[in-house]
C-alpha cells in the first residue's frame, strides 16, 4: 500500500506530495516576495536577520541555503560577509530561477552557486559545509527526517544547522487571532495580490500540520545533531532551531 502523508489538511500518497508542493511554488513564484512582505507586514526580513545573527559565519565559511526560493537568506548573508561561498538550492526551478535573476539584478551573485535539488537528497559530498540554513522550507518536505539526515551528512563536523520555520504560538488568545488571520485574511490576500487563494490556503494548512517547537527539536536531535536550541519569534508564530553536527 502507498504510504500517506499530508499536503496541507489533505492526506495524499507520499509519492504525490513533491509534485503538489511543486505546483504551489510554481504558481506563487512571481508574486512570492510581494506576498511575503504583505502577509508578514515585512517581519520575515527581521526574522531572517536574526537567523544570520545566530549563524556563527566566518570570512571563509562555505554555506548551503536549502529551499532558497528567491534568495532572501543568501542576500542578507552576503551583504554582511562578502567573502563567503553560498550554495543556493531549491527543488523548484521557477523559484530558483527567480532567485538567480534577483542575485544578478541586486548584485549578490559573486560567490554564489545554484542547483535545483531536493533537500531530501542533496547533490553534495559529505562534510562540505560550515553552515546550512533552511528558511520556511522544511515544512514542505515529504520526509523531514530524510531531509535532516541529508543536512547532517553535508555539514562539516561542528557545523551549524539553522532552521527558520513557522511554529506554534505560545499564548492561546494570540493563537486564536493568528488562526483567524491565517484562514480568513491570508487566502483573500493571495486572491487579491496574486490571484491565487488555493496556494495560500495550503500555506496556512501546512503551518498547522508542521511539528511544534519541542517536537521539531526532538526530530533534529533524533537526526543525530547535538545541542539543539530553539528561539521563539513573535510569540512562537515562527521559531529558529539551531543545532550542531
Ligand atoms: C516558502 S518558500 C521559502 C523561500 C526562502 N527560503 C524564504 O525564506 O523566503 C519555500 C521554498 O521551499 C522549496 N521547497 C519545497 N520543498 C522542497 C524540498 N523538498 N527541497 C528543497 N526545496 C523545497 C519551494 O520550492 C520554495 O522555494
Amino acid at each position: 500500500m502507498n504510504r500517506k502523508t499530508h499536503f496541507g489538511f489533505e492526506q495524499v500518497d507520499e509519492k504525490d506530495k513533491e509534485k503538489k508542493v511543486g505546483g504551489v511554488f510554481s504558481s506563487v513564484a512571481d508574486n512570492y516576495d510581494l506576498m511575503n512582505d504583505a502577509m508578514s507586514f515585512g517581519l520575515h526580513r527581521l526574522w531572517k536577520e536574526i537567523l544570520i545573527e545566530l549563524s556563527e559565519v566566518k570570512s571563509d565559511s562555505k554555506v548551503l541555503d536549502i529551499a532558497t526560493g528567491t534568495g532572501d537568506i543568501p542576500k542578507i548573508l552576503l551583504s554582511k560577509h562578502n567573502t563567503i561561498e553560498v550554495h543556493m538550492t531549491d527543488i523548484n526551478a521557477s523559484m530558483l530561477s527567480n532567485g538567480y535573476k534577483r542575485a544578478v539584478n541586486e548584485n549578490f551573485h559573486s560567490n554564489t552557486y545554484f542547483s535545483v535539488a531536493s533537500g531530501e537528497s542533496l547533490p553534495y559530498k559529505d562534510n562540505s559545509f560550515d553552515l546550512i540554513t533552511v528558511g520556511f522550507g522544511l515544512r514542505n518536505f515529504t520526509n523531514k527526517e530524510d531531509g535532516l539526515k541529508e543536512m547532517r551528512r553535508c555539514l562539516k563536523s561542528n557545523g551549524v544547522l539553522l532552521v527558520l520555520e513557522f511554529s506554534k504560538p505560545q499564548n492561546s488568545l494570540f493563537s486564536k487571532v493568528y488562526d483567524w488571520y491565517s484562514f480568513n485574511i491570508i487566502p483573500r490576500m493571495g486572491k487579491f495580490l496574486a490571484n491565487d487563494s488555493e496556494s495560500y490556503k495550503y500555506l496556512a494548512e501546512s503551518i498547522r500540520m508542521h511539528p511544534d517547537q519541542v517536537t521539531l527539536k526532538q526530530m533534529i536531535l533524533d537526526g543525530g545533531f547535538e545541542e539543539c536550541k530553539f528561539f521563539n519569534l513573535l510569540n512562537g508564530i515562527v521559531a529558529i532551531h539551531k543545532a550542531y553536527k
